[in-house]
């Protein structure tokens, strides 16, 4: 498959690429998943965060983090004053990579390829030209590797302003990975800090 480019309509709106983003097949990802979890939030959003991809409970209602790792997410958010119905939330990956669990019906998430990653960007990139937002915030590896390039290095860029074409990002954490880390508090004060640079920088 040739990836989303010949899914996404020109000139459209948010309201009319999320309709349109229901229909892509443009990775072999669609077939498996229930729906495909597009972006949410105002179109004037100064602010997008982009997670990896959908998870389990993403998938099967339709909305960008409204599972554990939002919930974890909306506080971070809240703490660090950012309403987060001024955000627009996305993914890099707009649906759901699982494996079945061995025994269950349980689905084990996975990680997109990068081929996968870049069949799916056509779509962030007419969110972001469509939003025009002063800042996106890159949430983990897969959604700054997408954003950044793919030689990025979270770990030793996180939290830093970087410009590319012409927005200004910054790269943080999943909160996934906060709600795994050994040390939770630790992992949530290294993200909540990185937030609160993302707060400063809007002002
Ligand atoms: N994790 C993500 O990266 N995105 C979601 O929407 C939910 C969980
Ligand atoms: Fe299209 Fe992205 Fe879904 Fe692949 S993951 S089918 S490119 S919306």
């Amino acid at each position: 498959t040739a990836g989303a480019a010949e899914f996404v309509p020109e000139g459209a709106d948010l309201a009319a690429l999320r309709r349109a983003a229901a229909g892509c097949r443009g990775c072999e990802l669609y077939e498996p998943a229930t729906q495909t979890v597009f972006g949410s939030g105002p179109q004037d959003a100064r602010l997008v965060l982009v997670g990896e991809q959908p998870g389990d409970v993403e998938d099967r209602q339709g909305e960008p983090f409204v599972g554990p790792a939002g919930r974890l997410l909306d506080k971070a958010l809240d703490e660090a004053d950012l309403a987060r119905e001024g955000v627009y939330l996305t993914n890099a990956v707009k649906h759901f990579k699982f494996v079945p669990a061995e025994r269950g019906k349980r689905r084990i998430h996975k990680t997109p390829s990068r081929g996968e990653v870049v069949a799916c960007l056509p779509w962030l990139h007419a969110e972001l030209a469509r939003i025009r937002p002063a800042l996106v915030v890159c949430l983990g590896a897969t959604a700054a590797k997408a954003v950044l390039g793919a030689s990025f290095k979270v770990t030793e860029c996180r939290g830093r302003v970087e410009r590319v074409e012409d927005h200004d990002v910054i790269a943080t954490v999943h909160p996934s990975a906060v709600l795994r880390a050994p040390d939770r508090d630790e992992a949530y004060r290294g993200f909540l800090a990185d937030l609160r640079a993302v707060r400063a920088h809007l002002n």
